[in-house]
């Protein structure tokens, strides 16, 4: 057994008389696509701002690589080369998808051009973004110049996810990255997670799609009123399972072919 590139152990979130997070485990290899299920309230968003840095947990241990790390913040969880997509898309509309891709890590000039006036190294950014794109197979991004808001919204979460994609280094999640989008924009998205996924990224995926969870997932997490309830694969479980999992009509074991 590898080491999990990112591990959740006992995790527990309590927001004032609701319990968020019941002792939760996650186990996350690199290479693989992790899908995390639930109903509304289940708990998934509240597991990944904990494994993004954006809630701290109050109890239970988070490791990256197998090391123990405490993410007081999303930029901590950053730095240990976890990026997140929230479902509210953190692209800047005006801005070209060069800029995107860089927004608050931007290249400076080299020497005091850069130190000092700050300037930024726009050609050198523009290369490496067209280079990012190139590489994670975004085909219908055919020009780096376009403003981000004159993109197809599949388009920008393609930006998004390669944003992510280029800088994550380890981990990737997503959380609902199809949700708003169209059938071909869900194909691209779907895409690009397996993509991260080949390049050895672990990739979380948060989706209340059924197929598409069966679609790209190599293991499924279900959550069911705070707790975990259970991982599955599609392999050896049915969509009919995981519903049934989800919605508690049936238990983990009860579903065991
Ligand atoms: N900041 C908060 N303050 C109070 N309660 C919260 C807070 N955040 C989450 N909760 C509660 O914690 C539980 C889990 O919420 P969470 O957002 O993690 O669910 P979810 O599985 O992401 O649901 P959905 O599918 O609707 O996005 C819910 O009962 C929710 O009301
Ligand atoms: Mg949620």
């Amino acid at each position: 057994m590898t080491t999990p590139v990112l591990q959740a152990k006992g995790l527990v979130k309590v927001f004032g008389r609701v319990v968020g997070l019941d002792s939760v485990d996650l186990t996350l290899h690199a290479g693989e696509v992790l899908a995390v299920i639930g109903d509304n309230g289940a708990g998934k968003s509240t597991l990944i701002k904990c494994l993004s840095g954006a809630l701290v947990p109050d109890e239970g241990s988070i490791l990256v690589d197998g090391a123990e790390v405490q993410f007081k913040r999303p930029q901590d969880a950053r730095d240990a080369g976890i990026e997140t997509v929230y479902q509210t898309l953190a692209v800047a509309p005006a801005l070209d998808i060069a800029s995107n891709l860089f927004l608050a890590r931007e290249i400076r000039r080299k020497g005091p051009l850069g130190s000092i006036l700050r300037m930024l190294d726009t050609g050198e950014m523009k290369r490496q973004a067209a280079d990012h794109v190139k590489r994670l197979g975004i085909s219908t991004l055919q020009n780096i110049n376009q403003a981000v808001e004159t993109l197809s919204g599949g388009q920008r979460q393609a930006v998004a996810v390669a944003r992510a994609g280029a800088f994550g280094g380890k981990v990737v999640i997503l959380d609902e990255p199809t949700a708003a989008l169209g059938v071909r924009e869900t194909g691209q998205v779907l895409k690009l997670v397996r993509d991260l996924r080949d390049q050895g990224l672990g990739v979380i995926l948060i989706s209340h799609n059924m197929p598409n969870v069966f679609e790209v997932a190599d293991r499924i997490h279900i959550q069911r009123l705070g707790a975990s309830a259970g991982v599955i694969t599609p392999a050896t479980h049915s969509m009919e399972d995981a519903v049934a999992i989800m919605t508690g009509a049936r238990t983990l074991d009860s579903t065991a072919h």
